[in-house]
């Protein structure tokens, strides 16, 4: 499997994305800054990874903490969660994974556990979600491959491949758990400009797994769509509102408007980590804005002129009423959305 992120006995090691696809290259966070680095800087990137990125982030600076005492630690791990949360916006497993952590710690300095034991526990407690979140891949593998086509061609944008998360991924890990069980599948891989994760990511990790990739520029699958030549569209998610609007990767809503004007299903695939059920539509979710040269230059080159105003939403949201499904670790959500994921997060919160 790809290993897009590890712990390591002396820090966090992050496949360096950035790189990617012409050069495989490890970069080592050994302290909570360097993780919350790695995060903004996009080296880490993807929903689900940057939400174990920070937990790794935290579990490595309470192990680094010259605290004494609690109240100490306290502090720290305020500063700490501060620092991990404030580096990107949309995704929220990021304050998913951080809110975890420090619901563990509290739980374990409320029980009196002492220092060494604490950072034991948090070390613990970041790797089992790191082994969560490739669980939860395989179950949406498990859960969505049947509702791709026994034989087609399926389009993806940006990546929420192995890279996304900590392992077989959340679109792509259906459309893996698909050709596992013999579909036929070919994929069309947005570029996803600006970043190019579908040009450099997706197609980089499918085609490791021999699952035959075409990279499209962004602006060709409507044309594609009408002529025929896709069958489904599945993409991930960073952020789910409490009634199915969904933020990903900018370019995603074209997608699903072109989807639904050509009668394809469109799926979402994103665990439950996902889903931010104090967000009531998506017009409430914070879009991340990114620096205007990653629009103004390419490779280093300029591609526009000095003066020319820029816009970089990193992403935007598509309403639940162009989503045919949501694929979860626990099953398939449908329509309507404000009731079937109310009902699956009582649940998951039940057990
Ligand atoms: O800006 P990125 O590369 O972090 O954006 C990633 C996406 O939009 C993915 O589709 C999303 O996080 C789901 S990853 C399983």
């Amino acid at each position: 499997m790809i290993p897009t992120l590890e712990w390591l006995p002396n820090g966090v090691n992050f496949l360096d994305q950035t790189k990617l696809p012409l050069e495989e290259t490890y970069v080592l966070a050994t302290d909570y800054k360097q993780v919350a680095t790695v995060i903004r800087d996009m080296i880490v990137r993807g929903a689900p990874a940057i939400g174990v990125s920070a937990a790794m982030g935290v579990a490595l600076g309470v192990n680094q903490s010259h605290a004494k005492d609690i109240p100490t630690l306290n502090t720290e791990v305020a500063v700490i969660c501060d620092t991990l949360a404030a580096t990107r916006p949309t995704a929220v497993n990021l304050f998913w994974a951080i809110e975890r952590m420090r619901q563990r710690y509290s739980a374990l300095a409320d029980a009196n556990a002492t220092i060494p034991e604490i950072k034991a526990a948090l070390i613990t407690e970041s790797r089992l979600m790191y082994d969560e979140d490739i669980t939860a891949c395989k179950a949406m593998g498990a859960h969505g491959a049947e509702l791709l086509p026994k034989q087609g061609t399926v389009l993806t944008h940006c990546n929420a491949g192995a890279l996304a998360t900590c392992g077989y991924g959340t679109a792509l890990g259906v459309i893996r758990a698909a050709v596992e069980r013999g579909h036929k599948i070919d994929v069309f891989a947005d570029e996803t400009r600006p970043y190019l994760q579908g040009a450099r990511l997706t197609a980089w990790e499918l085609l490791h797994d021999n699952i035959p990739t075409t990279v499209l520029c962004d602006n060709m699958a409507g044309s594609l769509m009408r002529q025929g030549k896709i069958q489904s569209v599945i993409v991930g998610a960073d952020r789910i509102a409490a009634n199915g609007d969904t933020a990903n990767k900018i370019g995603t809503y074209s997608v699903a408007v072109l989807a639904k004007e050509h009668g394809i299903p469109f799926y979402v695939a994103a665990p439950l980590s996902t889903i931010d059920p104090a967000t009531a539509h998506g017009d409430l979710i914070p879009i991340e804005q990114r620096s205007a040269t990653e629009v103004t230059h390419s490779n280093g080159r300029q591609m526009t002129p000095n003066g020319a105003a820029i816009e970089n939403p990193a992403f935007d949201v598509t309403p639940a009423k162009y989503i045919t499904a949501i694929i979860t670790e626990r099953g398939i959500l449908r329509a309507p959305y404000e009731q079937s994921i109310a009902e699956m997060m009582k649940q998951a919160a039940s057990e």
